[in-house]
């Protein structure tokens, strides 16, 4: 950590303000057309708030009421504040889908901060794609800054039972699809699951990435898992915008403390949540930016023997509101404390260990002790074999045990679209032991990677009482969900990864313990295969797609763009 207090004239925004020329005349004169006085901005922190608020992101409907707690926070500590918008990617209604859009968020951020007089950035989101978008970004222009997390929404219960936004909706979905559930339930169910603002209430992809966020060291203590609505939010959010103008003056930046020993915190504490395995591409992009290359056998390796503590739905059965209630974050990595670099700094400017100090469990049913696991399969396992030479991920804890070794014939969808069309069809050849495998769904073939690798059980099954089936895919998952889903299959089938050559009738054999996914087929074969297969990417002529057709990398390298892997020094813009 870097020791000397910055002065004024070593601020980054000076550059912008203190010249005497014509060209800082006109910035200066620009600020008080707003309306600001000299002294609120020449001599002050300038702090960036990035708020990927909008209308239309309901986990973020909150953030312009956090936007003016930040505010507050950095006045009275003697910064100057500016709310920035940023894309904001509401996981749910954004198509065809915001991974899409994640890289576009890390370019935003990284361009605002880099192109505006910027001396420190809070960044406010949640919602999945926004977290590493946010931190990928703020990684590339490394000024300092503190992430501010969303928050959870609160638990809501339907019919006596603790209902999750998303986890049940896929249960519920099945129970109607199977002819137990009504429509007029299912209507009910609506107004249900998502009672508040916030980010879903279970161990999704968003409360994964804010809690690994936390475990990194870019929050304050325990900011993760306070409820959206909960007084102690606001206090949070106000008492990050104080924390960021003195980081500012300590020049406490990312890469002063974003290290291979932040990361190893982040993947312990990935696998103690039970967390999302879209956090295994994520973390790869983000560890990127910030010059730690992590690959998906470090992830397994980083995260081997951490068991799963947190009984958070889908894994367990409680929600993000007694996550908190229970101790959150630090009651979790106070558990796993002997496996952590305690000595990681933090934005509150002290390490980890000592944010962990007097960190207790205030409810060993929802943060399990480590002798008494929620699952002793792990939340996170990466498998290889002649299907995924690149790596594919599934999520044990999440999946049925029965099926963690299995054997079935291959029933093979095209594309989305093809498994709309056929999969209820009640002439389709497939039992309970098929392997249903979607393809062209990954970060080319869709494009942009949604969360289909959940495929829905063929409604003939589920009227016979099935609810998992062993399902293979280029696809993701909605951290949300569960099942004996294999994801992430890399490279993917767009990519002329085997996943192309399978064909109806293959056997595939899936062997979770050993680390293997193949497919019954000889070289000879997948190559005589591979020799009549033709790509089909569907390039656009233009736009932001083009673009990241253009340059996406696959799921085992984090689907981050080619041009912008890796760390390179912030580049300042000149100001002439
Ligand atoms: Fe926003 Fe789940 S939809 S966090």
């Amino acid at each position: 950590m870097n020791k000397e207090r910055k002065r004024l004239e070593d601020l980054r925004s000076q550059r912008w303000l203190a010249p005497d020329n014509t060209r800082s005349f006109a910035h200066r004169q620009r600020l008080q057309q707003m309306g600001l006085r000299r002294e609120e901005f020449m001599s002050r922190p300038v702090i960036a708030i990035v708020n990927t608020w909008s209308d239309l992101s309901p986990c973020h409907a909150h953030l312009r009421e956090r936007a003016e707690a930040v505010k507050r926070g950095i006045l009275q500590a003697g910064g100057m504040p500016f709310e920035l918008p940023a894309m904001s990617l509401g996981e749910v209604l954004v198509k065809p889908t915001t991974m899409i859009y994640r890289n576009f968020l890390a370019m935003e951020v990284e361009e605002l901060l880099r192109s505006l007089p910027i001396d420190g950035a809070v960044l406010l989101g949640g919602c999945d794609k926004t977290v590493p978008g946010l931190l990928m970004g703020a990684l590339s222009a490394d000024l300092p800054c503190i992430f501010v997390p969303a928050g959870p929404m609160l638990n809501d219960r339907y019919r006596g039972e603790k209902v999750g936004a998303g986890t049940h909706t896929r249960k519920f979905w099945d129970e109607r699809q199977a002819g137990h559930l009504s429509g007029r339930e299912w209507i009910a169910l609506e107004s249900h699951m998502a009672r508040t603002p916030g980010t879903c209430n279970t161990m999704g992809t968003a409360s994964t990435m804010t809690l690994i966020a936390e475990a990194m060291g870019f929050t304050l203590p325990n900011a993760a898992s306070i409820p959206a609505m909960d007084a102690a939010h606001t206090r949070m959010a106000s008492a990050s915008g104080a924390r960021i103008v003195e980081m500012v003056w300590e020049d406490l930046k990312p890469s002063t403390f974003f290290n291979e020993k932040a990361v190893a915190n982040g993947v312990a504490a990935y696998m103690a949540i039970g967390g999302s395995t879209n956090a295994a591409i994520h973390l790869i992009a983000i560890a990127g930016r910030g010059n730690v290359p992590l690959t998906l056998d470090d992830i397994q390796r980083l995260g081997a023997g951490v068991p799963v503590l947190a009984n958070i739905l889908p894994s367990g059965t409680s929600l993000m509101e007694d996550f908190y209630y229970a101790g959150g974050l630090p009651a979790v990595l106070q558990r796993i404390h002997a496996g952590l670099s305690l000595d990681c700094m933090t934005v509150n400017g002290r390490t980890l260990g000592d944010n962990l100090e007097g960190a207790q469990c205030e409810d060993d049913d929802v943060v399990r002790p480590v002798a008494q696991p929620v699952s002793d399969a792990g939340a996170l396992a990466v498998l290889r074999g002649n299907l995924a030479p690149s790596g594919a991920v599934i999520k044990p804890s999440a999946a049925s045990e029965h099926f963690l070794k299995h054997s079935g014939r291959a029933l093979v969808f095209d594309s989305m679209a093809d498994l709309n069309a056929r999969i209820n069809d009640p002439e389709l050849d497939v039992d309970e032991n098929t392997v249903l495998v979607l393809r062209n769904g990954g970060p080319l073939g869709a494009p942009g990677m949604p969360e289909w690798g959940n495929l829905p059980i063929p409604q003939k099954l589920l009227e016979k009482g099935v609810r998992d089936m062993v399902r293979v895919s280029d696809s993701r998952m909605s951290g949300t969900h569960y099942g004996t889903c294999v994801l992430h299959v890399a490279p993917e089938a767009a990519a002329g990864g085997p996943l192309a050559l399978i064909r109806t009738g293959d056997i595939i054999d899936l062997d979770v313990a050993a680390g293997r996914l193949d497919v019954r087929l000889t070289d000879e074969e997948l190559d005589a295969r591979r020799a009549q297969w033709q790509p089909a990417i569907n390039m656009p002529p233009r736009g932001y797609t083009k673009i990241f057709l253009e340059h996406v990398t696959q799921a085992n390298e984090g689907c981050d763009f080619d041009f912008l892997k890796g760390w390179h020094p912030p580049v300042e813009p000149s100001i002439y």
